[in-house]
């Protein structure tokens, strides 16, 4: 197939963007977007403060926006995030114990439930591991309600759409590292005790090398009963960007549960890595050696 989301499609795959409301009036962006990708992700739009700017208000102007693109154009609409230290709104920041986890699984609650029924896939929790050697949880104000507190945002997540896969995601667990332990005994945890798990987000976002064990690390994970999913990928523009690339599609490929690959962004000028170039249009739009490789790899 001559398109990335067409040839990840012929092996029952999606290939998706995260995409920006703001950017839907630019016509050579979504001539692109419409072209070229069968899922998308709002890259802002769905995350906490942008849902729930003052406590128990919601706003779901722009997320709908999104949704409504990708839904009319038949692609996947993967949900990001339901609950995150980063992007709080600041009355979610100044909360503590019970009323910030009250406030928190309301949220869950109350997003999920606006679109049941619509999302693919909801990243339920996002980077709730701590960097380096400890494989242990990040700190945070939701860490600190207690560390039940991702059990009960997957469980609230269910109730509100039973219908989406619910997702745990985070970087810097792209290969067998110790903070990627740390997720993986939480994944094989939650499969015992039956907590509602569906599927494992690896965000991807890569300089210029990629883990020797990227490949084996999804499939550990996809091995514990989850889907796994490429969900942010972007590789700085080193001399190694369309190898790199195209051997992350080829692990995905490898890994029968690896069920999509999404890009966080379209053109280099989109992306939130400002000058590193690190995604697969230019600034003009045009299709750069790393489109290439993946098309090839699909
Ligand atoms: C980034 C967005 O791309 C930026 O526009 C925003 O200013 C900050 O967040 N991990 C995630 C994404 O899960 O939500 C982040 O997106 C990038 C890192």
């Amino acid at each position: 197939a001559s398109t990335l989301g067409a040839s990840a499609a012929q092996t029952g795959r999606y290939f998706g963007a995260a995409i920006a409301a703001g950017r839907l009036g630019d016509a050579t962006y979504t001539g692109i977007l419409t072209r070229e990708f069968n899922s998308v992700t709002p890259e802002n739009e769905m995350k906490w403060d942008a849902t729930e700017p003052s406590q128990g208000r919601f706003t779901f102007t722009n997320g709908d926006r999104i949704l409504n693109q990708g839904l009319s154009n038949g692609s996947k609409v993967r949900g990001h995030a339901l609950l995150w230290h980063a992007q709080q709104p600041g009355w979610a920041q100044s909360l503590s114990g019970s009323a910030l986890r009250t406030a928190a699984i309301n949220h869950v609650t109350q997003v999920a439930s606006h679109y049941r029924g619509k999302i693919y896939a909801w990243d339920v929790v996002n980077e709730a591991f701590a960097d380096g050697g400890s494989g242990g949880r990040r700190d945070s104000n939701l860490q600190r309600t207690g560390n039940d507190w991702i059990e009960a945002a997957f469980r609230a997540a269910r109730a509100a759409d039973p219908g989406a896969k619910l997702c745990y995601n985070d970087y810097n667990t792209d290969g067998i590292n110790a903070k990627s332990t740390g997720v993986y005994t939480m994944i094989r945890d939650f499969k015992s005790r039956g907590v509602p798990i569906d599927c494992v987000g690896f965000q991807s976002h890569l300089g210029t090398s990629i883990p020797g064990d990227y490949q084996a690390n999804l499939q550990r994970f996809a091995d514990l009963g989850v889907d796994v999913q490429i969900t942010e990928l972007d590789v700085a523009q080193g001399g190694n960007q369309a190898t790199i690339y195209a051997t992350v599609t080829r692990a995905c490929l490898a890994v029968s549960r690896c069920t999509g690959i999404t890009v966080w962004g379209i053109r280099d000028s989109d992306s939130w890595r400002t000058g590193e170039n690190p995604l697969l249009f230019d600034n003009s739009g045009n299709r750069k050696a790393a489109y290439t490789s993946v098309l090839n790899a699909l």
